[in-house]
């Protein structure tokens, strides 16, 4: 099967060092998914291909691996993808008014990105910051102690990084 994808130079240089501090070859899928992710902001069908030639599996059996992993995007993602933690000491901290805080000013319920491309709102397990509950992940950096006023400033100032 033929794929559109492909590796940059850069990538393609990053996954031969992987690939030789592997012993087998098929040990080396999440860290080539992952420079798939790096690359495009997500794991398209073609990407699954690619790499499924890369580290001698089938499309399936990738397929399987990327599916199984939550911290894989399988659709395109906004320019600033906004990560809530709906585990429970951010829930208890008020995760669910920044949830409503989102669906409120940006429109967006989990999984789903703004028509204008610009934001991706998903909710996600607890990312170990439970100490500075309630937090968000934008473009994987954390932000902790989040209030509704804080989030609105964190959403202007992605709005007008344009
Ligand atoms: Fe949210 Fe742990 S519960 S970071």
């Amino acid at each position: 099967i033929m794929s559109s994808f492909k590796y940059t130079p850069e990538n393609e240089a990053k996954f031969q060092e992987y690939a030789s501090r592997y012993p087998k070859i098929d040990s080396c899928m999440l860290p080539a998914l992952w420079l798939v992710q790096e690359q495009e902001g997500w794991v398209s069908p073609e990407a699954m291909v690619y790499v499924a030639e890369k580290v001698q599996k089938s499309p399936m059996q990738v397929y399987e691996v990327a599916t199984f992993y939550t911290m894989f995007n399988l659709k395109p993602i906004g320019k600033h993808h906004i990560e809530l933690c709906k585990t429970v000491s951010c829930m208890l901290m008020g995760a669910r008014e920044l949830k409503a805080y989102i669906k409120e000013t940006l429109g967006l319920e989990p999984g789903q990105t703004s028509a204008d491309g610009l934001f991706t709102f998903s909710e996600v397990e607890c990312q170990g910051a439970c100490g500075d509950a309630p937090m968000i992940s934008l473009n994987n950096v954390y932000h902790g102690k989040l209030t509704k006023e804080k989030l609105e400033k964190i959403i202007w100032e992605c709005k007008n990084d344009n």
